[in-house]
């Protein structure tokens, strides 16, 4: 067997689509080859929203392991909007380079180990990146960490609610400092860890208020999350409905989308606010920071956050101990939506960007 990766073949019925609607390869076609190390890597840094060809599928031969290596078969793949960030430029990680693996979290199971702290079937969580298996040497310390099996707990929660969304949930609402009665305003609100940060605020005593892109991800969010308010900024009136829905101004702004949404959101918040600055979404896919005018922010003596999650990775264990309890205890609810299929990759990036995903955005491999 050749050592050199393989591009594999995209599907005739795909190939015969026209341009316009032309979509990622919509399956693998394998070779009877074994041991493949099926493989998205980065071709082209994306302009907008990703295009077929920026990620490339490769098919690579699973490398043997040496001494003091575990083989790790990928399960599931965390897809989180910074990776369009990744793929763009340099940001608080260097950006992925034109022909490596894609930079991705993921679950993984280490399927053969001569690594003295893996076992067979030890479970783990890091960075596999977009491929099937990955190897874990020396340095896995620093980018893996072990997850036990929970009865009755699904793998999946390790990259949402146990996973970075609900630590970034966890911590940006640390910053937040919420007292009873606050008023709290998140976007993305129906997102992986907008609908957390909503029912901490919750646990909190805060007026919960979401903003979200369905009247189903509203419904939800209010119906079964327990929000006070979710408002539809896809609706003409929604700038009126977030001032009904806030009628003693906004303390908290726990920002994920930036643009005319933050913009909004500043526009109503008390004197001495806090902004948690955890995402700017609606810039991502334009090369633009969606930020909000700093004007409101000094006019309003705005204390503003940012924050990036890897920051409080020393804490990690404290924040999920009591995610776990809360959703134990039925305080936390989530959601996932799961798309099936490494080669369906580059289609559940751009959902994010959609607004096609509610709650945690997983592929299953
Ligand atoms: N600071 C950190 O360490 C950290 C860590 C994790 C995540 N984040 C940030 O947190 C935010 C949410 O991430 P997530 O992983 O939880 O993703 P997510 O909320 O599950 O998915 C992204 C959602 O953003 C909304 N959206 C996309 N483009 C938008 C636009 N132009 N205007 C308004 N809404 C838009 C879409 O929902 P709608 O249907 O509602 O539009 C989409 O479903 C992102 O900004 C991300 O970068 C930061």
């Amino acid at each position: 067997m050749s050592h050199l990766p393989r591009i594999l073949t995209v599907g005739a019925e795909v190939a015969l689509l026209p341009a316009a609607v032309r979509k990622f390869p919509t399956k693998i076609f394998r070779s009877n080859v074994s041991n493949i190390n099926c493989q998205l890597r980065l071709q082209n840094r994306p302009k907008g929203l990703l295009a077929p060809g920026d990620l490339q599928l490769i098919e690579s031969p699973v490398p043997e392991i040496r001494d003091g290596q575990a083989l790790a078969r990928v399960k599931y793949l965390s897809i989180d909007p910074t990776m369009r960030l990744w793929m763009a430029a340099d940001t608080y990680l260097p950006a992925v380079g034109v022909g490596e693996v894609m930079r991705a979290i993921g679950f993984a199971e280490i399927v053969e180990s001569r690594h003295p702290d893996y076992k067979k079937g030890d479970r783990l969580t890091g960075l596999t990146g977009l491929q099937e298996y990955v190897i874990l040497d020396e340095s896995a310390k620093r980018s893996f960490q072990k997850v036990p099996k929970i009865p009755f707990v699904p793998d999946t929660v390790f990259l949402g609610v146990l996973g970075v969304n609900g630590l970034t949930a966890f911590f940006g609402m640390e910053i937040a400092q919420p007292k009873k009665g606050d008023t709290l305003v998140v976007s993305a609100a129906a997102g992986a860890t907008g609908s957390i940060v909503g029912q901490i605020g919750k646990i909190h005593g805060c007026r919960v208020v979401g903003i979200a892109g369905s009247d189903d991800k509203c419904a939800w969010i209010a119906k079964d999350l327990g929000f006070d308010a979710a408002i539809n900024y896809k609706h003409p009136d929604w700038k009126e409905k977030l001032a009904t829905a806030t009628p003693k101004g906004i303390d908290i702004d726990f920002e994920n989308v930036g643009g005319d949404i933050m913009q909004t959101v500043l526009g109503r918040m008390n004197l001495h606010g806090r902004v948690v600055l955890c995402g700017l979404i609606s810039g991502y896919t334009k090369g633009d920071p969606g930020m909000a005018s700093f004007a409101t922010v000094l006019v309003k003596r705005l204390r503003v956050q940012g924050f990036i999650i890897l920051d409080y990775a020393s804490r990690f264990m404290e924040a999920a101990t009591q995610l776990g309890h809360w959703k134990m205890f039925g305080k936390l609810k989530d959601r996932e939506t799961i798309v099936e299929g490494l080669e369906k990759a580059p289609d559940a990036i751009n959902m994010l960007f959609t607004g096609g995903n509610t709650g945690k955005l997983i592929v299953k491999l």
